[in-house]
């Protein structure tokens, strides 16, 4: 096996002269806050995924909160989340003073487990937030029944999403919003950067209002409802304008990526591929499998200069969360994949050579077992 000095990162960004070229654009345009690139960014968004309205945000948190408040959501609500995500999806719920209502995750998709959703309403709950997790889609329409049986609201965190389809459709279209995160290790990024799409312009309007001071327009100093800041960058919009042009070019390397580590690795006793829903198109942001060896393979590549990543902690064994769980409630999916999820170099840079190596690592490690 060829040995490496240089170490093989996880994930990283492409960049080159493509985002100069459109920040060349705000530099000599001298308008640095959100302006007419951001309005093409969001219109680029809005093409590609087929929303009505995208209205871009600081980051995906700011934009998780704002739709949750486009909904009406606040104290003395309940909102069902899976109990498997970044806290992010939980703290935007917990900004807007609701509860949120940690639901268990399936355990081929580890996406929302819609069969669990329903013994979790209570007369408080106002909303389901389902999460698409690395790549793959939670099973929306399901979850869309379930909430107009019960008259709830459905906001889908698709952060981790752009690009993904189910039942051939982008996903985040079908509920009252989604959003996107477009921070630095996801599929496309604009360093920190976030999208609220909505069919609604009402939701629109409202989502808009609320990042922009609580007015409709800018440039003027009558604020009709409370407001915030959560706007986006021109620089952002600008990097993010070249990273669009980007997205179907890294959507199809990340699928190689992800094809070469199944061919190659899937047959090894041990190391589980994660599952794929047949309606889902995924998006392979990243490469991952389960393994009882996490802990002693992420050490082994470690050592041989290669970084891998774990899954997120499940939010019910999060310290921040403590006293907030319901005692009764128990999550042996979410626990497992956390202790045996592990996320492979997949960043669409990843040359084949250091993909061998990365395999042929592997290939080792369960060898040596
Ligand atoms: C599932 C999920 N939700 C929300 C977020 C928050 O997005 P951002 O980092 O852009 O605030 C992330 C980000 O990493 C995420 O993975």
């Amino acid at each position: 096996m060829k040995t490496t000095n240089k170490t093989i990162t996880q994930i990283e960004p492409w960049i080159d002269n493509a985002e100069l070229v459109q920040l060349k654009r705000v530099i000599d345009s001298t308008f640095l806050t959100e302006h007419k690139l951001t309005k093409e960014f969001e219109q680029l968004v809005a093409d590609y995924t087929g929303a009505k309205h995208v209205v871009a945000t600081s980051n995906g948190s700011t934009a998780l909160y704002a739709g949750l408040f486009a909904l009406g959501i606040g104290p003395g609500d309940e909102v069902i989340v899976p109990n498997f995500t970044f806290v992010a999806s939980c703290n935007a719920i917990i900004l807007t003073g609701a509860k949120p209502v940690f639901c268990e995750v399936d355990a081929k998709t580890f996406c929302i487990d819609v069969d669990k959703i329903e013994a979790l309403i209570t007369e408080k709950t106002k909303a389901i937030m389902p999460v698409h997790i690395y790549g793959q889609s939670a099973d929306v329409p399901a979850i869309l029944k379930i909430a107009k049986q019960y008259n709830l609201k459905v906001i889908e965190d698709a952060a981790q999403a752009i690009g993904v389809l189910y039942d051939g459709e982008h996903v985040g279209l079908k509920s009252d919003l989604s959003i996107i995160s477009f921070y630095g290790n996801k599929t496309i990024t604009c360093g920190e950067g976030g999208v609220v799409m909505t069919q609604s312009k009402e939701i629109a309007d409202k989502v808009y209002r609320l990042k922009n001071h609580g007015r409709p327009k800018r440039g003027t100093f009558i604020h009709e409802d409370i407001g915030y800041n959560f706007s986006i960058t021109e620089m952002q919009s600008a990097v993010g304008i070249a990273q669009m042009g980007k997205l179907p070019a890294i959507i199809e390397r990340k699928q190689a990526i992800h094809d070469r580590y199944m061919n190659e690795l899937q047959n090894i006793e041990g190391f589980v591929p994660v599952e794929i829903d047949k309606r889902c198109k995924p998006v392979f942001w990243f490469t991952s499998f389960l393994t009882a060896q996490r802990e002693e393979l992420e050490l082994y590549l470690r050592n041989h200069n290669i970084q891998s990543r774990k899954f997120f902690c499940p939010l019910h064994l999060q310290p921040c969360y403590q006293g907030m769980i319901d005692e009764t409630a128990s999550f042996p999916i979410s626990t497992k994949i956390y202790e045996q999820g592990i996320s492979l170099p997949s960043a669409y840079n990843l040359k084949d050579e250091d993909q061998t190596y990365v395999i042929e690592c592997i290939k080792a490690f369960f060898k040596q077992k």
